[in-house]
Protein backbone atom coordinates (compact mmCIF):
# COMPACT_ATOMS: atom_id res chain seq x y z
CA UNK A 1 0.00 0.00 0.00
CA UNK A 2 1.64 3.37 -1.17
CA UNK A 3 0.30 5.40 1.72
CA UNK A 4 0.75 9.59 1.31
CA UNK A 5 -0.16 11.96 3.74
CA UNK A 6 -1.48 15.45 3.20
CA UNK A 7 -1.83 18.45 5.27
CA UNK A 8 -5.92 18.49 5.32
CA UNK A 9 -9.14 17.92 3.41
CA UNK A 10 -9.02 20.08 0.43
CA UNK A 11 -5.48 18.69 -0.28
CA UNK A 12 -6.57 15.23 0.03
CA UNK A 13 -8.91 16.01 -2.26
CA UNK A 14 -6.92 17.58 -4.45
CA UNK A 15 -4.68 14.58 -5.09
CA UNK A 16 -7.15 12.47 -5.17
CA UNK A 17 -8.24 14.33 -8.26
CA UNK A 18 -5.13 14.47 -9.87
CA UNK A 19 -4.99 10.73 -9.71
CA UNK A 20 -8.52 10.26 -11.41
CA UNK A 21 -8.06 13.19 -13.78
CA UNK A 22 -4.62 11.53 -14.71
CA UNK A 23 -6.78 8.44 -15.06
CA UNK A 24 -9.42 9.49 -17.30
CA UNK A 25 -7.34 11.62 -19.61
CA UNK A 26 -5.04 8.50 -20.51
CA UNK A 27 -8.33 6.49 -20.79
CA UNK A 28 -11.11 8.58 -22.05
CA UNK A 29 -13.39 4.96 -21.69
CA UNK A 30 -12.25 4.09 -18.24
CA UNK A 31 -14.54 2.28 -15.56
CA UNK A 32 -14.56 4.45 -12.35
CA UNK A 33 -15.44 2.73 -8.98
CA UNK A 34 -17.10 5.63 -6.81
CA UNK A 35 -18.39 6.18 -3.31
CA UNK A 36 -21.15 8.47 -1.54
CA UNK A 37 -20.69 9.55 1.80
CA UNK A 38 -18.54 12.79 3.23
CA UNK A 39 -14.96 11.79 2.17
CA UNK A 40 -15.14 12.11 -1.47
CA UNK A 41 -17.05 15.30 -1.78
CA UNK A 42 -14.23 17.12 -2.12
CA UNK A 43 -12.66 15.02 -4.62
CA UNK A 44 -16.19 15.54 -6.38
CA UNK A 45 -16.05 19.49 -6.22
CA UNK A 46 -12.54 19.44 -7.87
CA UNK A 47 -13.37 16.74 -10.63
CA UNK A 48 -16.46 19.43 -11.56
CA UNK A 49 -14.13 22.33 -11.47
CA UNK A 50 -11.36 20.60 -13.75
CA UNK A 51 -14.78 19.94 -16.46
CA UNK A 52 -16.16 23.00 -16.33
CA UNK A 53 -12.76 25.03 -16.36
CA UNK A 54 -9.93 22.45 -17.98
CA UNK A 55 -12.85 20.76 -19.71
CA UNK A 56 -12.27 17.33 -18.67
CA UNK A 57 -14.52 15.28 -20.01
CA UNK A 58 -16.58 12.03 -18.80
CA UNK A 59 -18.77 11.57 -21.59
CA UNK A 60 -17.31 7.78 -22.26
CA UNK A 61 -16.73 7.26 -18.38
CA UNK A 62 -18.41 4.72 -16.97
CA UNK A 63 -19.48 4.59 -13.23
CA UNK A 64 -20.24 1.50 -10.74
CA UNK A 65 -21.45 2.97 -7.08
CA UNK A 66 -20.26 0.80 -4.09
CA UNK A 67 -24.03 0.55 -2.36
CA UNK A 68 -27.16 1.60 -1.73
CA UNK A 69 -29.52 1.74 0.78
CA UNK A 70 -32.02 -1.31 0.77
CA UNK A 71 -35.84 -0.15 0.40
CA UNK A 72 -35.21 3.44 0.38
CA UNK A 73 -37.19 5.32 -3.13
CA UNK A 74 -34.48 5.71 -6.10
CA UNK A 75 -35.81 9.42 -5.61
CA UNK A 76 -35.01 9.66 -1.76
CA UNK A 77 -32.86 12.76 -0.87
CA UNK A 78 -30.86 10.56 0.70
CA UNK A 79 -30.60 7.51 -1.78
CA UNK A 80 -27.09 7.05 -2.55
CA UNK A 81 -28.39 7.15 -6.53
CA UNK A 82 -29.63 11.55 -5.71
CA UNK A 83 -26.62 11.57 -3.70
CA UNK A 84 -24.25 10.89 -6.53
CA UNK A 85 -26.65 13.18 -9.02
CA UNK A 86 -26.58 16.37 -6.99
CA UNK A 87 -23.05 16.17 -5.97
CA UNK A 88 -21.44 14.93 -9.17
CA UNK A 89 -23.21 13.29 -11.98
CA UNK A 90 -25.78 16.40 -13.06
CA UNK A 91 -22.53 18.69 -12.77
CA UNK A 92 -20.55 16.95 -15.77
CA UNK A 93 -20.77 15.48 -18.67
CA UNK A 94 -21.32 11.97 -17.97
CA UNK A 95 -24.03 10.34 -19.84
CA UNK A 96 -27.23 9.07 -16.80
CA UNK A 97 -27.12 5.74 -18.91
CA UNK A 98 -23.11 5.36 -17.78
CA UNK A 99 -23.72 5.39 -14.45
CA UNK A 100 -24.71 2.10 -12.46
CA UNK A 101 -25.92 2.02 -8.52
CA UNK A 102 -27.55 -0.87 -7.25
CA UNK A 103 -31.32 -0.61 -7.18
CA UNK A 104 -32.10 -0.87 -3.31
CA UNK A 105 -35.23 -1.28 -4.37
CA UNK A 106 -35.65 -4.17 -6.61
CA UNK A 107 -38.06 -6.84 -5.69
CA UNK A 108 -35.60 -9.31 -4.97
CA UNK A 109 -32.71 -8.67 -3.77
CA UNK A 110 -30.10 -11.92 -4.77
CA UNK A 111 -31.38 -10.74 -8.63
CA UNK A 112 -30.36 -7.61 -8.32
CA UNK A 113 -26.86 -8.99 -6.58
CA UNK A 114 -26.44 -10.86 -9.10
CA UNK A 115 -26.92 -7.97 -11.89
CA UNK A 116 -25.04 -5.76 -10.41
CA UNK A 117 -22.19 -8.06 -9.79
CA UNK A 118 -22.66 -9.28 -13.49
CA UNK A 119 -22.45 -5.82 -14.95
CA UNK A 120 -19.11 -5.33 -12.96
CA UNK A 121 -17.91 -8.23 -14.73
CA UNK A 122 -19.39 -7.47 -18.43
CA UNK A 123 -18.53 -3.90 -18.09
CA UNK A 124 -15.16 -3.67 -15.77
CA UNK A 125 -12.68 -4.41 -14.41
CA UNK A 126 -13.30 -1.23 -12.55
CA UNK A 127 -10.08 0.59 -13.51
CA UNK A 128 -9.64 3.18 -10.12
CA UNK A 129 -11.89 2.44 -7.42
CA UNK A 130 -12.55 5.14 -4.74
CA UNK A 131 -13.07 4.40 -0.80
CA UNK A 132 -13.46 5.99 1.95
CA UNK A 133 -13.53 4.17 5.46
CA UNK A 134 -15.96 3.56 7.95
CA UNK A 135 -14.70 4.34 11.32
CA UNK A 136 -15.16 0.27 11.92
CA UNK A 137 -13.14 -0.39 9.16
CA UNK A 138 -16.01 -0.96 6.19
CA UNK A 139 -15.20 -0.35 2.88
CA UNK A 140 -18.23 -0.40 0.60
CA UNK A 141 -20.58 -1.30 3.10
CA UNK A 142 -18.81 -4.68 3.90
CA UNK A 143 -19.38 -4.75 7.61
CA UNK A 144 -16.53 -6.29 10.28
CA UNK A 145 -17.37 -10.06 9.53
CA UNK A 146 -17.73 -9.66 6.53
CA UNK A 147 -15.89 -12.67 3.98
CA UNK A 148 -12.87 -11.98 1.61
CA UNK A 149 -14.95 -13.93 -0.96
CA UNK A 150 -17.84 -11.49 -0.62
CA UNK A 151 -19.85 -10.24 -4.07
CA UNK A 152 -22.49 -7.94 -4.41
CA UNK A 153 -24.87 -8.86 -1.29
CA UNK A 154 -27.38 -7.67 0.90
CA UNK A 155 -26.03 -6.37 4.36
CA UNK A 156 -27.36 -5.51 7.83
CA UNK A 157 -25.23 -2.37 9.13
CA UNK A 158 -23.96 -2.12 12.12
CA UNK A 159 -25.35 0.13 14.77
CA UNK A 160 -22.07 2.83 14.47
CA UNK A 161 -22.63 2.61 10.64
CA UNK A 162 -26.39 4.25 10.88
CA UNK A 163 -25.74 6.36 14.18
CA UNK A 164 -22.86 7.69 11.87
CA UNK A 165 -25.03 7.93 9.01
CA UNK A 166 -27.88 9.79 11.47
CA UNK A 167 -26.41 12.93 10.32
CA UNK A 168 -28.19 13.19 7.13
CA UNK A 169 -31.37 11.98 8.06
CA UNK A 170 -34.25 13.39 10.28
CA UNK A 171 -34.04 10.73 12.82
CA UNK A 172 -31.76 7.62 13.42
CA UNK A 173 -35.07 5.76 13.04
CA UNK A 174 -35.47 6.70 9.64
CA UNK A 175 -31.57 5.31 8.71
CA UNK A 176 -31.98 2.45 6.56
CA UNK A 177 -31.21 -0.99 8.51
CA UNK A 178 -29.58 -3.03 5.21
CA UNK A 179 -27.90 -1.90 2.50
CA UNK A 180 -26.49 -4.04 -0.90
CA UNK A 181 -23.36 -3.89 -1.36
CA UNK A 182 -20.01 -4.66 -3.51
CA UNK A 183 -18.44 -7.46 -1.81
CA UNK A 184 -14.93 -7.33 -0.41
CA UNK A 185 -13.54 -9.87 -3.63
CA UNK A 186 -15.56 -7.23 -6.28
CA UNK A 187 -13.78 -4.52 -4.72
CA UNK A 188 -10.70 -6.32 -5.48
CA UNK A 189 -11.31 -6.98 -8.94
CA UNK A 190 -10.37 -3.39 -9.76
CA UNK A 191 -6.94 -2.61 -11.14
CA UNK A 192 -6.36 0.50 -8.71
CA UNK A 193 -7.54 1.53 -5.52
CA UNK A 194 -7.70 5.10 -4.05
CA UNK A 195 -8.44 4.69 -0.49
CA UNK A 196 -8.77 8.34 1.09
CA UNK A 197 -9.11 9.25 4.71
CA UNK A 198 -10.01 12.36 6.42
CA UNK A 199 -10.26 13.65 10.27
CA UNK A 200 -9.87 12.62 13.66
CA UNK A 201 -12.84 10.27 13.54
CA UNK A 202 -10.68 8.33 11.19
CA UNK A 203 -7.69 7.95 13.19
CA UNK A 204 -8.32 4.77 15.26
CA UNK A 205 -9.12 3.16 11.52
CA UNK A 206 -6.29 4.59 9.80
CA UNK A 207 -3.93 3.20 12.34
CA UNK A 208 -5.28 -0.65 12.60
CA UNK A 209 -4.66 -0.46 8.96
CA UNK A 210 -1.64 0.57 8.95
CA UNK A 211 -1.01 -2.13 11.23
CA UNK A 212 -1.45 -4.79 8.68
CA UNK A 213 -3.20 -7.49 10.36
CA UNK A 214 -5.71 -8.69 7.57
CA UNK A 215 -8.80 -10.33 9.28
CA UNK A 216 -12.34 -10.03 8.73
CA UNK A 217 -12.57 -8.19 11.84
CA UNK A 218 -11.28 -4.81 10.12
CA UNK A 219 -12.66 -5.15 6.62
CA UNK A 220 -10.51 -2.45 5.01
CA UNK A 221 -7.25 -5.05 5.72
CA UNK A 222 -8.25 -7.18 2.73
CA UNK A 223 -6.78 -3.86 0.96
CA UNK A 224 -3.77 -4.98 1.32
CA UNK A 225 -4.36 -8.27 -1.03
CA UNK A 226 -4.46 -5.77 -3.48
CA UNK A 227 -1.16 -4.78 -5.49
CA UNK A 228 -2.05 -1.26 -6.37
CA UNK A 229 -3.41 0.65 -3.84
CA UNK A 230 -3.04 4.26 -2.93
CA UNK A 231 -3.96 5.88 0.92
CA UNK A 232 -4.16 9.48 0.75
CA UNK A 233 -4.61 10.22 4.60
CA UNK A 234 -4.49 13.82 6.02
CA UNK A 235 -2.58 14.64 8.99
CA UNK A 236 -5.09 14.42 11.45
CA UNK A 237 -6.44 10.77 10.18
CA UNK A 238 -2.76 9.96 10.43
CA UNK A 239 -1.87 11.32 13.83
CA UNK A 240 -2.19 7.91 15.23
CA UNK A 241 0.46 6.11 13.45
CA UNK A 242 3.94 5.55 14.64
C1 LIG B 1 -20.15 4.98 0.90
C2 LIG B 1 -19.36 3.90 1.47
C3 LIG B 1 -18.85 3.93 2.86
C4 LIG B 1 -18.20 5.25 3.24
C5 LIG B 1 -17.79 5.21 4.71
C6 LIG B 1 -17.16 6.52 5.15
O1 LIG B 1 -20.52 4.67 -0.43
O2 LIG B 1 -19.18 2.96 0.78
O3 LIG B 1 -17.90 2.90 3.00
O4 LIG B 1 -17.10 5.48 2.42
O5 LIG B 1 -18.90 4.95 5.50
O6 LIG B 1 -18.15 7.51 5.18
P1 LIG B 1 -17.77 9.04 5.32
O7 LIG B 1 -17.01 9.40 4.10
O8 LIG B 1 -19.10 9.77 5.38
O9 LIG B 1 -16.98 9.17 6.56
Amino acid sequence: MNTIVVENYEEMSRRAAEILEQQVSENPHSVLGLATGSTPLGLYARMIEGHQQRGISYEHVQTFNLDEYRGLNKNHPNSYRIFMIENLFKQIDISMSHTYIPNGQAHSVEEECLRYEALIDRIGPIDLQILGMGTNGHIGFNEPGTAEESLTHIIELDDSTRQNNARFFESLDEVPTHAITMGIASILKSRKILLLASGEQKAEAVKTLLEKNISEDFPASFLWKHADVTLIADREAYRLVE
